[in-house]
């Protein structure tokens, strides 16, 4: 098979820019894709918050003209290959020097973000040609990206270096689609004659995801059960039919897990590393924990982890519904760690002053501490309303930590159920999306570290055997990668 050249487009790319999960994908999918034989390299904003000298940013190109509409912007280029792949970053000090990526500290969505992020795309793929590096794949992530599947088609068709290139798309969250005022088409570049309900227009504003699932050769998702889901009206965020209409075209890829920042033999931040032949280290990870979260010292009580943003998805506005009575009904601690909703933040904020010893809070974003919760927790808690894919889920198997789920998304995907009877599964399901079903399920966990201990190891056991590894689906989006390019011939 002839190596695929890939250039990824997205906001966000561990190391170096993080909110959540995509983050972690982007920055572990090219490194697969290199072992598998490949080429991937990523195109990312330099948001003023990137710490240029950790990462040994260097300026590459001379001043770079992008075209959007009708102006030229100037920007300038950087990288670094310190990931293992090399980053490209585009320096535009006007869009991306700001507080935070998509918005201020009121949480309020910059209102320029259509053009900030048609800017990335255009830009990412303008550097392509600029380099002389002509991909065989456009591979967009999120709304953030999606608009360089539509500049691919209606601009590149017969473009020497990006003519022949195919465009992939993946969805990590259908809820989050870059819906702004019209008004920006023009400078974007789009031309109105595609501004109509079936590509970028959705109730009188522009939709940029939607022009992007139009226009791809292939769009993706994070999990199989995501994609059926995505598809119904329940679930698929007035976007459902177009969803439909790819037929086979539209795939979901279970995320995987960069093991190699992901497993307590070898974590950095841990205290004490540890194995499933050997787990004293977890033991000792529970102890910093609770001494960290100001929990009583006990390592008989069971913890129940939560690392997370506090936004609508993910179900914590339920969980806090119930979480006094469980602490009060139940022998169980809390460590929580999370930002986001401030009324969520001032509530799980609040409760240790109730609840010390049982739940201790930590409000903010601290990648130590989420791995020291993976690590010293017993369980690990996500209620989530839909989950596309969910990567604390497959951590929490690699830790050891019994991950209690709503059955949704990628969680019902990569969570198997106990089995009381014979003590088979990896963790505790819920169906319905009710604070009754959490505190029921999370009383099912814990009843069973305290009165079926053996049922408990032997899942852990389990658990911790689990393989998600990059290796399986970066496989799976060669495939898709090759679909994609038939159907560009
Ligand atoms: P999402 O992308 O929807 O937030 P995922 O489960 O896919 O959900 O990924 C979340 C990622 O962000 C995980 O790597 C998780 O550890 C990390 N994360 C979320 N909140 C925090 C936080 N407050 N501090 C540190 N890491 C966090
Ligand atoms: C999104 C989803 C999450 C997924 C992540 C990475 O943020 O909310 O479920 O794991 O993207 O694909």
């Amino acid at each position: 098979m002839k190596p695929l050249k890939i250039v990824m487009i997205s906001s966000e790319c561990v190391p170096f820019a993080k909110t959540g999960g995509l983050a972690d994908v982007v920055g572990a999918l090219p490194l697969t894709l290199k072992k598998l034989g490949h080429e991937a390299i990523v195109v990312l904003p330099l948001y003023s918050a990137i710490n240029r000298e950790k990462f040994k940013l260097e300026s590459c190109l001379a001043p770079f003209g992008v075209w959007m509409g009708n102006c030229q912007e100037w920007c300038a280029v950087y990288k670094t290959d310190v990931a293992g792949f090399t980053a490209y970053f585009i320096e535009f000090h006007k869009y991306f020097d700001r507080f935070g990526y998509y918005h201020d500290a009121q949480l309020n969505d910059y209102t320029d973000n259509a053009q900030r992020f048609g800017f990335l795309s255009q830009a990412a793929l303008q550097l392509c040609k600029a380099l002389g590096f002509a991909p065989d794949i456009v591979h967009a992530h999120d709304w953030q990206a999606a608009p360089a599947m539509g500049y691919l088609k209606d601009w590149y068709g017969g473009d020497p270096v990006l003519g022949k290139a195919a465009g992939v798309l993946t969805i990590h969250n259908l809820s989050y689609q870059g819906v702004y005022p019209a008004d920006s088409i023009p400078y974007l570049g789009i031309g109105w004659e595609h501004y109509h309900p079936d590509k970028y227009e959705s109730w009188g504003r522009l939709n940029l995801l939607k022009g992007g699932i139009v226009s791809a050769d292939m769009v993706s998702t994070v999990s199989p059960n995501y994609a059926r889901e995505t598809k119904t009206s329940e679930l698929g965020c007035g976007l459902a039919p177009y969803l439909n209409n790819r037929g086979d075209t539209y795939w979901g890829i279970l995320n995987g897990v960069d093991y190699g920042q992901w497993t307590p033999s070898s974590d950095k931040y841990l205290p004490a590393v540890y194995s499933a032949a050997d787990l004293k280290g977890k033991a000792a990870c529970k102890k910093a924990l609770q001494e960290k979260f100001h929990l009583e010292q006990n390592p008989e009580v069971p913890i129940v982890g939560v690392v997370s943003r506090f936004a609508a998805q993910k179900g914590l506005d339920q969980l806090a519904e119930v979480i006094e009575g469980i602490v009060g009904d139940m022998k169980v601690q809390f460590a929580i760690l999370g930002s986001g909703d401030k009324s969520l933040e001032r509530f799980y904020g609040d409760l240790p002053r109730s609840f010390g010893g049982r739940i201790g809070t930590w409000i903010g974003y601290d990648e130590g501490l989420s791995h020291l919760i993976e690590a010293g927790s017993d369980f690990f808690i996500m209620p989530s309303i839909f989950e596309p894919c969910g990567l604390n889920q497959l951590y929490s198997l690699k830790y050891g930590t019994l991950p209690i789920v709503r059955a949704t998304g990628g969680l019902d995907d990569s969570v198997v159920q106990y089995d009381e009877a014979t003590g088979l599964g990896t963790g505790f399901k819920y169906w319905d999306a009710t604070p009754s079903a959490i505190y029921f399920t999370v009383g099912w966990a814990v009843s069973t570290w305290y009165d079926r201990p053996a049922h408990y190891k032997a899942m852990q056991q389990t658990a911790m055997g689990q393989d998600f590894s990059w290796e399986k689906s970066a496989a799976v989006y060669v495939k898709l990668y090759q679909k994609a390019l038939r159907r560009g011939d």
